[in-house]
């Protein structure tokens, strides 16, 4: 006689959903920082494992439903139910605390409260990192039909003219994009005229092909570029000591973002901790998962389990740290 589904209770059902989708969060981790290693690992040969690495995952078919259900609803429903858990428990492995038994001496009680604390960190740094990388520094694509050009806003440095050239990447200031639309606007009283033609081509009401129509139309789709192209540049202003830079492809203009993310000594220390945390937090999560699953059940194969987490640990969060302080220390050197 098995047990029967719906005798189970509700929160047990949430807590394996919230556990599973632990063990989840945690297979996306390990390549989140693998893939971000490489921005500053392979610095020396232009980013190409990074810009590779994110170029892929751009490309991936259905890419924002993938974004949705494969990361945010996971993130979201651990979250959520973990501040759940976190509200309903007390942490007693500090000797300061008044009115609790207070249990100092056993490391997996110090680990318990380290599961919470850093819980409270990623939750901050989670939503932060979220909003910085994924909408108010993500890079705006011009779709060109041919081609697409990416756009991002960055802060000017010494070494940045040479990091550019290396990456085909084109650099404007506030200068260089006031000077196109100034050149947009003294065409536009032409350009009216040639726009009436060509829709007039396009809708049909004109079949002859003449080398005049074929010249008028490569000019309106010129017009129509430079206007979309513009628009691209425009998008985000600038403020002084800014560039707006157009990147050939989605890897490369996000290498650019977390090249001058880490141009910062502030941001690579909060980066530290969130990194720290999510290491501590995610490999300490896998051993409990295992002994909540009953995956390692015996006294030996928990204390092995410890050691592979443990090293899973220090691995990940070591390509993590150099993400970072590699970044951080190559911008510094430019
Ligand atoms: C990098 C992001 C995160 C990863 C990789 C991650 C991973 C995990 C894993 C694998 C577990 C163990 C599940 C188990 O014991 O069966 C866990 C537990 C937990 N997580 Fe997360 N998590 C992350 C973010 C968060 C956030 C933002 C919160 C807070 C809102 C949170 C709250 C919790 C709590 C409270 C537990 C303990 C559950 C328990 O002991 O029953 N996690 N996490």
């Amino acid at each position: 006689m098995g047990v029967k589904f719906k005798t189970l209770p509700r929160a047990f059902i949430w807590r394996r959903l919230h556990s599973l989708f632990g063990l989840w969060i945690v297979i996306f981790l390990i390549e989140h920082l693998l893939t971000n290693s490489q921005a500053a690992l392979l610095i020396g040969q232009n980013g190409e494992g990074f810009i590779r690495a994110v170029n892929f995952i751009k490309n991936l078919p259905y890419l924002p439903v993938i974004e949705i259900v494969l990361l945010g609803v996971p993130f979201l429903l651990h979250m959520v139910w973990g501040i759940g858990v976190l509200m309903s428990s007390k942490m007693n492995s500090l000797p300061t605390q008044e009115n609790l038994p207070t249990l100092t001496k056993f490391p997996r009680n110090h680990a318990y409260s380290l599961q919470r604390i850093t819980s409270w960190i990623l939750l901050v740094g989670i939503l932060a990192h979220v909003g910085f990388m994924r909408f108010y520094m993500y890079p705006v694509v011009v779709d060109q039909g041919q081609k697409e050009d990416f756009f991002v806003r960055i802060t000017i440095d010494s070494g940045l003219y040479t990091v550019a050239d290396r990456l085909g990447v084109k650099l404007y200031d506030q200068e260089a994009v006031d000077s196109l639309r100034r050149h947009i606007e003294s065409e536009a009283p032409e350009m009216e005229g040639v726009t009436r033609d060509a829709k007039r081509i396009q809708e049909g009401s004109t079949s002859e092909y003449s080398a005049s129509v074929s010249h008028l139309l490569s000019r309106y789709q010129n017009w129509e570029d430079q206007k979309a192209y513009l628009e691209g540049m425009e998008y985000r202003t600038l403020s002084p000591g800014e560039v707006i830079a157009e990147a050939p492809d989605f890897g490369t203009a996000t290498l650019l973002i977390v090249r001058d993310a880490f141009k910062s000594v502030f941001t690579a220390i909060l980066y530290t901790i969130f990194v720290l945390a999510a290491v501590f937090h995610g490999f300490n999560g896998l051993w409990t998962f295992m002994i909540s699953w009953g995956i390692v059940l015996k006294m030996r194969s928990q204390s092995m389990a410890v050691n592979v987490c443990v090293g899973l640990m220090l691995l990940v969060g070591f390509l993590g740290l150099a993400s970072i302080w590699g970044t951080y220390f190559i911008n510094l050197r430019n």
